[in-house]
């Protein structure tokens, strides 16, 4: 079945590769974006609209525009570590940013939406791997922010029937294996791109935030999870909400941790470059552990991740970071 969908930050990383599948599944799309983070560049085959959820007037000339069937966000700030330094520009932007969209949404008769959260509304693990049981319990306004856009979420099903689905996402990782859209934050904070900017001389040494942590060898543990395989589990909750009412939510990780140190092991064998590092002190808001438990989107939305290996995420991030079409690494800048 054809869509007409929205999306929101389809400029971005992981919001443009969703736009690749989209158009790949036949669905007409329509992109908004301010651009503070995508690149226009990214988005290529269909409509590209500038505008900010924190305007209205954006917001309500987009809708009267277009008709929507269903809407998936991914605008919001990101950064963890930011969001601790500027709590207010996260609340602002990724809150009140949601409540303007919902606000439109509501007004034009618009019922679905796939939000992107996040594994950081968990804050320290209670368990090993983490599944939808687990208590929320962010460490950092960034958590805190999504925690609440779930909130809204479910109180809004109840209130006025919207229909949700939630994907708490763990780390994003990989590019397109066609090389044409890839990572391009500015500044960058993620490790896979740190590393390999690293590793091409693009960044002096990359700094390991912590070795104190209770880990095998003390540093960070997370769930790389390729961009692809996050994008593919959209597509699966837009058909899983036509069934289903209500607001749901999913965890999309590979289910095995992986040390900050064993990354960059793995990057240096699959770029078979040196990575110079240095130890540094702990990143304000960083939890030791985050892994999910990604059971329930197999059983329940039929979900099955294609790129689970981390040497070929890392090799598919590699291939875009070695000539990015754009972004702040992109020849000719
Ligand atoms: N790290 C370093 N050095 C760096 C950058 C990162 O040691 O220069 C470490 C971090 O401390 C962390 C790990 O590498 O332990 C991964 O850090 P990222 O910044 O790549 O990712 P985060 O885990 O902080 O956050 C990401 C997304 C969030 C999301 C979270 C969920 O940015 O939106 O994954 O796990 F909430």
């Amino acid at each position: 079945m054809t869509r007409s969908i929205l999306v929101c930050g389809g400029a971005g990383y992981i919001g443009s590769h969703m736009v690749r599948l989209l158009q790949e599944a036949g669905h007409d799309v329509v992109v908004f974006d301010n651009l503070s983070q995508g690149h226009a560049e990214a988005v290529t085959g269909t409509t590209l609209v500038r505008g900010d959820l924190l305007n209205p007037e954006d917001l309500s000339a987009l809708f009267d525009r277009h008709n929507f069937d269903a809407v998936i966000h991914f605008a919001a700030l990101i950064a963890v570590g930011e969001s601790v330094a500027a709590p207010d520009l996260y609340y602002r932007n990724n809150v009140c940013g949601t409540l303007n969209l919902l606000a439109a949404m509501k007004t034009a008769g618009v019922d679905r939406l796939v939000f992107s959260s996040t594994a950081a509304v968990f804050g320290n693990p209670l368990t090993e791997l983490i599944d939808e049981s687990h208590p929320l319990a962010p460490i950092n306004p960034y958590g805190w922010s999504k925690r609440m856009m779930e909130q809204m979420l479910a109180d809004m099903a109840a209130a006025y029937g919207l229909r949700s689905v939630s994907l708490r996402y763990f780390n994003a990782a990989g590019a397109h294996p066609g090389g044409e859209i890839g990572e391009a934050h500015d500044p960058e904070t993620h490790l896979i791109p740190l590393v390999l900017l690293a590793a091409l001389g693009l960044r002096d040494r990359l700094a390991i935030f912590g070795e104190d942590y209770d880990t095998r060898d003390g540093t960070c543990i997370r769930d790389y999870i390729h961009v692809l395989d996050l994008a593919s589990a959209h597509l699966k909750a837009l058909d899983y909400m036509e069934a289903h009412p209500g607001a749901h939510t999913f965890n999309l990780g590979n289910g095995r941790g992986f040390t900050t140190l064993e990354v960059i092991e793995a990057a240096r064998r699959v770029t078979g470059r040196e990575i110079p590092v240095e130890m540094a002190t702990r990143r304000a808001g960083d939890a030791g552990i985050l892994v999910a438990d990604s059971a329930r989107a197999k059983a329940v939305l039929g979900w099955e991740p294609r790129y689970a290996d981390l040497e070929t995420i890392i090799e598919t991030a590699w291939r875009w970071h070695r000539a990015p079409k754009y972004g702040p690494f992109a020849e000719g800048r």
